[in-house]
């Protein structure tokens, strides 16, 4: 986010005409409150569903007779900064009250989660990023914003960047999965998408990027559960992709729920104030994550809400997304002098500077001719054929015994699982009703493609099996495809699983169905790595289609029918059992590394190794590696990486060619191998081609315990292949 002086100015000649109860308002992240129809407050309501005291049908009648306040008088009386919104006839009506009413005339930020897509449907993060496609990253992030800002919101929720290395964490699936170097490409390609060049151009939006910092490293994968971990694995891993996104101009941040190292990052000024304004030099604002600051008292770090606050805003927490803790207490602390005006100011000049630089001054509202209701209007083609190739990109073939796939048009498909006939699956967490209309099921995707099929639901991730439909399917079908998985409720916030096998009775029905005789083909929709070593061992072929959108029917299809080739590498390591989580290829090195040697880090009733690692996934055609070579550049500043790539098999396909880096011997335990750069090539039958890399040094070395930068002479290993475990090496001794 880049400002022209005349922006800079302009913010300073507002902040200095306001009062302090002004200021406040502008660090006030406010949401419609639900009100009548109930007389317990909607908090309790929320509890009441949540505990069962309340069925949802109990509570859909009480929402169809309540109303939304939308705190019009705050907006009026200017206490009011941001507003969490969906409406675009309400935002522009609520701007207006900011705009012409209030004193200053200073316009809403309207926030809202656009986590992978509005209206089109893209596919969850964890599978886009398998794609290892920035230009990809890029443009369905832009199409997002473009259909968020027809629809009134002017700042997203996004992208989310946790690294995130233990699959029990439901929130694995909204993020660009366990390698710090793709999040940074993830995260610079989503600030570019969301944001754009001209911010004032009114298909942008400001990008959130969050949930800063650390807070995919929960303690056993347990949502919103405490964190611990050095300086250094905080700055090599877990920080890398809010530095990219900051390099990229990154609007603003939020907060993550988790304390890091015992301060909770709500209050955290090491993270917000040292890392992250004074360090990378971040010009926007950090709003907090629901209610953050307000837990900061069950922390046990504050002594009662107002601590809480103050301690928040000193840390260099800007907005309040919850309870209203700045609102409520913000004044007297300033009063008092416990909280400094200059630090106020601070935060307020911060959120000021992005409405000034997001054109909100001078255009506030959506116009009425591009104002989209997206409940009752349909998905643009040209983003639905961008959702539909995103899909496509996103699947992996994680294993195809025998050539199994793609299968015969002409074969007699039955196919299983009531996942298969979902519309509301495909899309994923964070996904809304109206979303359904435009997409298409796996079952319609093989209907539309002309495959001879016939559906038998037979069972599904909750319920009982239905043995007369197995029998039935067995007895149908050539061959069986079972699209088995996660229903979207199963991963995202709140919805970590100890046991990350396939839920329910799958497994039963996959036996069932091998037991017929018949081949069978699982798909799978999934939210997050699976413990699939049964199903490795079992089935022949198994296609990963994660949760991948409106199109996700049509692409899988396609894929299974052999009219397109997969290209997408799973972007987490997968275990083949529970108890083996964390995983990740990129572990700091052991003194026994894990072997079939019993005294080695591993464990005595499971595999050492990942059942899928990191960078995985095959194709229909294949590809072999030869002929690593690594050159110093002249002027000595870099490395010239080449390799020879073959398509050794039958048809075209692409391949992501991945370039890693070990140092042999370093002042700190370095992790066994780290992804430095990655290349899609196509390549055609037969055709081979040379693929070139450069390795600058100064991305050789990597963070301290005092977070300082280190490049130490000595010898690397630079690893280069098809995924984190099949490379070829080469050593090399560096000087810097
Ligand atoms: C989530 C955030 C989200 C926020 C606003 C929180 O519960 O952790 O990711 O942006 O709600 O909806």
């Amino acid at each position: 986010m880049r400002l022209t002086q005349e922006q800079e100015r302009k913010v300073e000649s507002i902040l200095a005409r306001m009062t302090l109860e002004e200021k406040i308002g502008q660090t006030n992240l406010e949401s419609p409150s639900i009100v009548g129809g109930f007389d317990v407050p909607f908090e309790e309501l929320i509890e009441m569903l949540t505990d069962g005291r309340l069925s949802n049908e109990e509570f859909g009648k009480i929402m169809a007779t309540s109303s939304r306040d939308y705190h019009e008088d705050d907006i009026r009386a200017g206490r009011v900064g941001a507003m969490m919104g969906d409406d675009p006839v309400k935002a522009n009506e609520l701007q207006k009250i900011a705009v012409e009413e209030s004193r200053l005339g200073i316009p809403l930020l309207m926030g809202f989660d656009v986590i992978h897509g509005l209206r089109t449907v893209y596919p969850i993060a964890i599978a886009e990023a398998g794609s290892f496609d920035d230009d990809l990253f890029e443009r369905t992030a832009s199409m997002a914003a473009k259909e968020s800002r027809a629809h009134g919101i002017n700042w997203n929720f996004a992208p989310m960047l946790d690294v995130a290395r233990d699959s029990r964490w439901g929130r694995v699936s909204e993020g660009p999965g366990e390698d710090p170097r793709l999040g940074a490409r993830f995260a610079r390609a989503k600030i570019r998408g969301l944001q754009g060049d001209t911010a004032s151009d009114r298909n942008y939006v400001a990008a959130c990027m969050k949930h800063y910092v650390a807070y995919g490293a929960c303690e056993s994968g347990r949502d919103y559960n405490t964190t611990m971990m050095s300086t250094s694995m905080l700055h090599n891993v877990y920080l890398e992709a809010f530095r990219a996104a900051v390099e990229e101009g990154a609007a603003s941040a939020m907060a993550s729920f988790n304390d890091l190292n015992g301060v909770p990052c709500s209050v955290n000024p090491y993270t917000l104030r040292t890392v992250l304004k004074d360090g990378y030099g971040m010009n926007g604002f950090v709003v907090s994550d629901a209610n953050g600051i307000k837990e900061c008292v069950a922390h046990g770090i504050a002594a009662d809400e107002e601590d809480a606050g103050i301690q928040a805003m000193n840390a260099g927490l800007d907005m309040d997304m919850g309870p209203h803790i700045f609102k409520n207490y913000l004044k007297k602390a300033v009063e008092e002098g416990r909280v400094p005006m200059e630090i106020l100011d601070d935060a307020v000049r911060r959120i000021l500077r992005v409405k000034v630089w997001l054109g909100l001054f001078e255009n506030p509202y959506v116009p009425e001719e591009s104002i989209r209701t997206y409940a009752d209007s349909n998905v643009p083609e040209e983003h639905s054929t961008l959702a539909l190739e995103a899909a496509e990109k996103s699947l992996v073939l994680l294993k195809n015994e025998d050539n199994l796939l793609p299968l015969d048009r002409e074969q007699k498909i039955s196919l299983v699982g009531k996942l298969a006939d979902s519309r509301t699956e495909i899309i994923g967490a964070w996904a809304m009703s109206w979303q359904e209309r435009d997409c298409v099921s796996i079952r319609e995707g093989l209907e539309k493609a002309g495959a001879n099929v016939r559906y038998f639901a037979c069972g599904g991730p909750e319920g009982e099996l239905d043995s007369e439909e197995i029998r039935q399917a067995a007895e149908w079908g050539d061959v069986i495809v079972a699209v088995l998985g996660e229903t979207d409720a199963m991963s995202g916030e709140a919805s970590s699983r100890a046991d990350i096998t396939l839920p329910g009775k799958q497994r039963k029905l996959l036996k069932k169905l091998l037991k017929t005789g018949k081949k069978v083909v699982l798909v799978l929709m999934n939210g997050r790595p699976l413990a699939l070593g049964w199903e490795d061992q079992h089935v022949p072929a198994i296609l990963e289609g994660w949760h991948l959108g409106i199109r996700m029917g049509d692409a899988v299809a396609a894929a299974l029918l052999g009219d397109l080739n997969p290209e997408g590498k799973v972007a987490s390591s997968f275990p083949a059992e529970n108890g083996i989580e964390p995983l990740y290829y990129n572990h700091p090195n052991t003194g026994r590394p894990g072997s079939r040697s019993k005294f080695t880090s591993r464990y005595l009733d499971a595999p050492f190794e990942a059942l899928y690692p990191f960078g995985f996934g095959l194709s229909y055609t294949a590809f072999s590696y030869s002929g690593l070579k690594v050159k110093e550049e002249e002027g000595g500043g870099a490395f010239e990486i080449t390799l020879r790539l073959a398509n050794t098999g039958a048809r075209e396909g692409t391949e992501t060619v991945q370039l890693y880096l070990q140092d042999k011997a370093a002042s700190l335990v370095r992790p066994v191998k780290e992804l430095k750069d990655y290349m899609k090539v196509t390549l055609k039958a037969g055709e081979e081609k040379t693929v070139r890399f450069r390795l600058s040094k100064k991305d050789m070395g990597f963070y301290d315990n005092s977070g300082k930068y280190l490049l130490e002479d000595g010898l690397f290993k630079i690893f280069a292949g098809g995924s984190s475990r099949d490379c070829l090496e080469e050593e090399i001794m560096v000087k810097f």
